[in-house]
């Protein structure tokens, strides 16, 4: 085990912005190792733990699937690019700096050193619409713990258009579901933030559907 890194749990939630400007600086398997080892503490019904995860370092099966992202980054964002850098995240758009940053991962995405790929055995025979519900928490535990390493993530989905592919060409069984694609790296550029959010109180209800909840 390495020392572990110790930062206040609150600062690591309010900081931990996704980060996509990354270097190519390997990191330890060790660190990797940690992060997955916080990740599986992560909850699941009836605990099935049905996650398994890939460590993706190979730099051929890299560009392939970072092709393929491409291809998903160019139909969603890419091929409006002058409309997307417009709109601003007030008018439900990217915004101009995360657009840029999204647009910069798409076009380096293989050059981030170590991909997590968590995937979802049974996702893909038994659609479930709560199937994310048994991996996204230990998700956000990796990235959570990733942070405390002063490592840079951001959870991605844009190669979706070519799960099957994705599949087969890491060997993935059937029944089973990529859930996400997730790019660490030490930070180039962007610094730790607070995301940027609605308010609790904008998106909270007490009791029953458009009651108030005010705290205090
Ligand atoms: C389901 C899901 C899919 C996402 N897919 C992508 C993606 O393909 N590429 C990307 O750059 N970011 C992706 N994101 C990251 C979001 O854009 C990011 O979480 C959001 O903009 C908030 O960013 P912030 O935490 O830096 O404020 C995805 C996030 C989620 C939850």
């Amino acid at each position: 085990m390495t020392d572990r890194p110790t930062i206040d749990l609150f600062d690591a939630i309010h900081s931990a912005r996704a980060l996509r400007y990354l270097k190519p600086d390997p990191i330890p398997m060790e660190i990797v190792r940690e992060l997955l080892d916080a990740a599986i503490r992560g909850p699941s019904g009836g605990n099935s733990q049905g996650w398994q995860w890939l460590v993706i370092t190979d730099p051929a099966v890299k560009k392939q699937i970072a092709d393929w992202y491409r291809e998903g980054w160019n139909n969603s964002y890419g091929k409006n690019r002058e409309e997307h850098l417009a709109r601003s995240a007030d008018e439900g758009g990217l915004g101009r700096v995360n657009y840029l940053s999204a647009e910069h991962l798409a076009n380096h995405l293989e050059e981030a050193p170590v991909w997590i790929m968590p995937v979802l055995r049974g996702a893909a025979t038994r659609p479930n619409a709560r199937a994310g519900s048994s991996i996204y928490g230990a998700v956000q535990n990796l990235m959570l713990a990733a942070r405390a390493y002063g490592i840079g993530s951001t959870l991605t989905s844009l190669y979706g258009a070519h799960e099957d592919d994705v599949k087969r060409l890491l060997g993935i069984p059937e029944d089973a579901l990529t859930m996400a694609l997730i790019p660490l790296g030490y930070p180039a550029r962007g610094k730790w933030g607070q995301p940027r959010r609605k308010p609790v109180e904008e998106v909270t209800y007490l009791n029953r559907w458009d009651q108030p909840f005010a705290a205090g």
